[in-house]
């Protein structure tokens, strides 16, 4: 059988490790994942999760590749054995929290060089087989930060306003090539993104004045509490990606998301109306970028999605018993 291939960027942590997770341990074993992150050495976390969670053999493989640097990305892409990739996840992000003035020299062109042109460059290196083959799926990761700015994000909403754009461009373009664009437009999401902040949260806020300042604590007050009450697992995200996506369906006995069209297929194994978690206040929103003329298709799909259930347990960074593949990732 061919699988599907999919390369996510971003995969050492948060939502890219997850949905590199989760589509290698589909039940339906249809997915060859290339889990690509900046780093190699983050990858313990990855591959002691696949193992714990029983990644076939061969579901998975983990990559170098640094959105930065175009060289990297063609080195991992002529390691891709397939020779194409039909879902390209574009998910490597940075975020940049504080006022503008207080941003260390080069954050600035550090965020907006990962969250766009980080995707641009992915783009043009795995466009053009896509068009050439009339099929493939683009999935970019995009933010409620990129339809609605947030103070004290200005350079990171400018990132990811600029990813709406970019592929509400592109879709219109691809549609006739058979290439489909989706948004996955994050509301917060419990991962270590606040942890890996550029610049570290508020940057240099001694530069700031003390009005400045004090709002600025404020809004993270209320940021804490935001993510407490209405932070989403990664896992709930990610199946999201991998219906819509990926076309694989939730095994039984895992929380599928809400959706507005049809229900999941018998094949799946979900009794028929299967119970649907309560909807609460779910700030996740989903685009499937459509062709021109359909302009009441654009408006983003509101999706409830907030459930609870037990985390999925991520080992810890530097676990024993894996080693590094020489030259390039680890398969799995
Ligand atoms: N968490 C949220 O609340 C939230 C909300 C809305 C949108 N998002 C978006 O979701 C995406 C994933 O973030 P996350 O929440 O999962 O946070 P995360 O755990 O910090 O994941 C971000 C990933 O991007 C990687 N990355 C950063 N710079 C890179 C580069 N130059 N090349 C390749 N990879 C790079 C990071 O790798 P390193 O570990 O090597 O730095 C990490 O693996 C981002 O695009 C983010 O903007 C997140």
């Amino acid at each position: 059988m061919d699988r599907t291939v999919v390369l996510i960027t971003g995969c050492s942590s948060g939502i890219g490790l997850h949905l590199a997770l989760r589509l290698a341990s589909d039940p339906s074993q249809s997915f060859k994942v290339y889990a690509t992150m900046r780093d190699l050495a983050s990858q313990g976390p990855l591959l002691e999760a696949a193992q714990s969670r029983g990644c076939p053999p061969g579901s998975l493989e983990t990559l170098q590749l640094d959105v930065r640097d175009a060289d990297s990305i063609a080195a991992a892409q002529a390691r891709v054995t397939e020779g194409r990739v039909d879902v390209l996840v574009c998910n490597a992000g940075r975020g940049l929290v504080g006022p503008l003035e207080a941003h260390k020299e080069g954050s600035v062109d550090a965020v907006l060089d990962v969250n766009l042109m980080g995707t641009v460059r992915m783009l043009q290196a795995f466009l053009l087989d896509m068009k050439r083959r009339r099929s493939g799926r683009i999935l970019v990761t995009g933010s409620v930060g990129g339809l609605m700015a947030l103070p004290f994000n200005a350079v990171y909403c400018a990132s990811k306003f600029a990813l709406e754009g970019l592929c509400e461009s592109l879709a219109i373009l691809l549609q006739p090539f058979g290439v489909h664009v989706s948004l996955i437009e994050c509301g917060p999401v419990h991962t270590p993104f606040p942890e890996k902040l550029e610049g570290g949260l508020g940057g240099m806020l001694d530069r700031a004045d003390a009005e400045t300042r004090d709002l600025f604590y404020r809004y993270r007050r209320h940021c804490e509490r935001v993510i407490r009450e209405a932070g989403q697992d990664p896992e709930e995200v990610v199946e999201v990606s991998a219906e819509r996506d990926c076309g694989s369906w939730a095994a039984p006995g895992l929380p599928s998301p809400a959706r507005a069209s049809s229900p999941p297929p018998a094949a799946a194994g979900l009794p028929p109306g299967a119970a649907r978690p309560a909807p609460g206040p779910a700030l996740l929103h989903y685009r499937t970028v459509p062709a021109a003329g359909a302009a009441a298709r654009l408006r983003p799909q509101r999706l409830q999605l907030r459930r609870r259930r037990a985390p999925v347990s991520v080992p810890r960074q530097g676990g024993r018993g894996l080693r590094r593949r020489r030259g390039g990732g680890r398969s799995w």
